[in-house]
Parts: C-alpha cells; structure tokens; sequence
C-alpha cells in the first residue's frame, strides 16, 4: 500500500554535510521525494513534535538538539514507505543500529543521531501535517516508477 511517511535530517545530519547522502538513500531505493525544505524548528514545533516524549529525562536535551540549526524535513512516498524507511534509518540507539542503516553506518550518540523518521502510519500522518502546509505536497508522476513498484 503507497503511504507518506516524514523524514527530518536533523541538525547534526545537516551540519555534517550528509544530507545528500542521506536523501540519496531514499531515492536510491525508489521513494518518491513529494516535499522538500530546510527550516529552523522552533521551541513550539519541537514541543509538539516530541510532545510523546514530555516525562522523558532526555525531553530537554532533545529539545535543544532540535532547535539549535537547521534541519531539513521531507515527505517520500511510496509503498509500505514508513517501515521502508524505518529499516533506512536503523535502530534508535546507535549500538544496536546494523551496518548498512544511515545510523549504523554514521551515528555514535544517542541525541545525535542524524535523522527522525515517522513510526506509524497515524503519526506519519500527523507529522506531515505538522512539518508541511498542503500545497508543499506535490502530486507528480515519475516516468521511471513502473520499473520500480508494480501497482
Ligand atoms: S524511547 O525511549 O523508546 O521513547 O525512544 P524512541 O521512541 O525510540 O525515541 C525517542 C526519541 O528521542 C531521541 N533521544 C533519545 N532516545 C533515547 N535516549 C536518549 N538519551 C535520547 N536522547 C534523544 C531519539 O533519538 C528519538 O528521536 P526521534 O527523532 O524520534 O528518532
């Protein structure tokens, strides 16, 4: 089933120069890039965004990790997008992220850890609600997806 899932490449991501590397991997794979910005995340969106996470004792570093530069948020498309992109990712905690993950091949912290992507196909959802306006969504169709997906 085609889904939308969110994906934002975090401070340290784009400080570090990966964001190509980074994206790349999820066209590489045959999603869909249907939106695309870099931006500033306030206190506000950040506080929303990790509202899930409020008790937990790393919500204020979390917080100010968020907030301290830019990110760069995306929504892909494509299908069962938001485990295909979870498996991209890899695992939370960089000691248990498997090589070949975007974490495990580049992350060694716990805030750290380069990129967030949307868990469930209600918080994806949400998210992109959250991160883009409707008309940053763009329809469009790619020539080369028949030799890709199927259906
Ligand atoms: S938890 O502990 O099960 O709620 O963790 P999880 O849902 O996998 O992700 C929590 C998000 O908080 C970020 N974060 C940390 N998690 C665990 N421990 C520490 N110390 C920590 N610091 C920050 C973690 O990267 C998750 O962020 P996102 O952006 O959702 O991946």
């Amino acid at each position: 089933m085609a889904q939308r899932t969110l994906i934002i490449v975090k401070p340290d991501g784009v400080q570090r120069g990966l964001v190509g590397e980074i994206l790349g991997r999820f066209e590489r794979r045959g999603l869909k890039l249907i939106g695309l910005k870099l931006m500033a995340v306030d206190r506000s969106l950040a506080e929303t965004h990790y509202a899930v996470h409020k008790e937990k004792p790393f919500f204020a570093d979390l917080i100010e990790f968020i907030t301290a530069a830019p990110v760069v948020c995306a929504v892909v498309e494509g299908p069962e997008a938001i485990a295909v992109v979870r498996m991209l990712v890899g695992a939370t905690k960089f000691t248990e992220a498997a090589p070949g993950s975007i974490r495990g091949d580049f992350a060694l912290d716990l805030t750290m850890n380069l990129i967030h992507a949307s868990d469930a196909p209600d918080t994806a959802e949400k998210e992109v609600e959250l991160f883009f306006q409707p008309d940053e969504l763009l329809d469009y169709t790619r020539d080369g997806d028949r030799w890709v997906t199927s259906g």
